[in-house]
């Protein structure tokens, strides 16, 4: 069987699978009859920015959802990273731990506080940081200091934080992650901005850290147009970002006076009314991925030339964007060139931040997992989907 022929087999299967002969994207957002009747009632009763019921109960099913005892939504997922990183003190004489597989939204908010990323590689059987890696770092450069900070020898700063990614859906193993951070007194902050809906020895995601974030940007397992979220049980960190994310306005009925240098970062109603109704949809639509994920298990069993990305022991996937891995860069490749021609949309990895030029220059481990990964990932369709097997 030639390269070719699996990849028109590929294509047979997705067209069959989406019951299209359309372009078939990488992932539709999916809204029903109450989405439009939340978003009128916003338009309807006027209140579309940062005053409405909508963003409180938006609030609440998250809360409820995931198990967090504080949740604060905000306009994107990068902002609530801001936000987190903020809270914390993160300051341009500070380094944050993360990896070189994400999107640039988790570098990007640690430059925004002016602090440096340092990369540590990830673990190929989670494609998120790796504790053994982690621990290596910190054994070697990481010195906890009479002032309670751990240092990192090489660069004379304080690293403040780790902000693990739950790539694709999948969780990183993140209480040995959160075990050893805790040992060097290194805060975590869980990017889960990919990951509503996924387990990790049966906690939510974001939920074994300081602080955790989401995004419900429109790609996303549900969206909100543009959006994000703070997720926390610590009660001081949540009433804080919820100033400092409005403004750090003081409340009152009609006074402005604002008691520090603040972000206007809070969810708009008119998006938060859209999130209220996703979330009526939640559930659905983790079932559904998860079932699209085991058909394409199965399917790719029978195929040597690929192996599909399955969720890593303990914990349970919202498997946001499936993903199959291929033997090396040409046939990966060759892959999406052959797919994206035929307008089915597949996609590679984030291009690894240690490459993009702005983050070339940070310290890092050695990165053979991160680069293994990036030659040979491609994600395939996963939008949530009723298979005719289910019916
Ligand atoms: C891993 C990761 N972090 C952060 C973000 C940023 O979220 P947003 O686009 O809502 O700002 C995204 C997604 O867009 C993401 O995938």
């Amino acid at each position: 069987m030639s390269n070719r022929d699996f990849i028109d087999s590929f294509v047979d299967m997705i067209r069959d699978v989406f019951s299209t002969d359309e372009f078939v994207p990488l992932h539709a957002p999916c809204f029903g009859d109450l989405e439009k009747e939340l978003v009128l009632e916003t338009l309807t009763s006027t209140f579309v920015s940062s005053v409405g019921q909508f963003v409180n109960e938006f609030e609440v099913q998250l809360a409820e959802y995931t198990g967090a005892g504080f949740v604060v939504a905000t306009n994107t997922g990068t902002a609530a990273l801001h936000t987190a990183l903020h809270l914390l003190g993160v300051r341009s004489t500070d380094e944050v731990i993360t990896t070189p597989l994400t999107f640039v939204a988790t570098c990007n908010a640690i430059s925004y506080c002016g602090a440096r990323p340092i990369f540590v590689d990830v673990d190929q059987d989670s494609l998120g940081l790796s504790p053994t890696r982690l621990a290596e770092f910190l054994e070697e450069y990481g010195e906890i200091r009479e002032d309670g900070f751990c240092w990192n020898k090489s660069s004379e700063r304080v690293i403040r934080a780790c902000v693990p990614v739950h790539n694709l859906g999948h969780s990183a193993k993140i209480d040995e992650i959160a075990a050893i951070c805790t040992n060097y007194n290194i805060a975590v902050i869980e990017d889960a901005a990919e990951s509503l809906g996924s387990w990790s020895n049966n906690v939510h995601t974001g939920r074994h850290g300081l602080m955790g974030t989401l995004s419900f940007n429109g790609n996303k397992i549900i969206t909100t147009g543009g959006g994000g979220a703070l997720i926390t049980d610590d009660a001081v960190l949540a009433q804080r970002a919820r100033h400092i994310s409005t403004t750090a306005k003081q409340p009152h009925p009609w006074l402005f006076k604002h008691d520090e240098v603040g972000f206007n970062y809070r969810l708009p109603n008119l998006n938060a009314a859209l999130g209220c109704a996703q979330m009526k949809q939640l559930d659905r639509f983790v079932l559904e991925k998860r079932q699209l994920a085991a058909y394409y298990e199965e399917w790719f069993g029978d195929w040597p030339k690929a192996s599909f990305f399955t969720e890593p022991p303990n914990s349970r996937s919202n498997y946001w964007l499936n993903a199959i891995l291929l033997d090396d860069r040409a046939a990966r490749d060759d892959f999406l060139d052959r797919t994206n021609r035929v307008g089915v949309m597949t996609r590679p990895m984030w291009t690894p931040m240690h490459t993009l030029p702005m983050y070339q220059n940070c310290q890092r481990t050695d990165l053979t997992n991160a680069e293994w990964i990036e030659e040979r990932l491609v994600n395939i369709p996963s939008s949530a989907t009723k298979l005719s097997t289910n019916e």
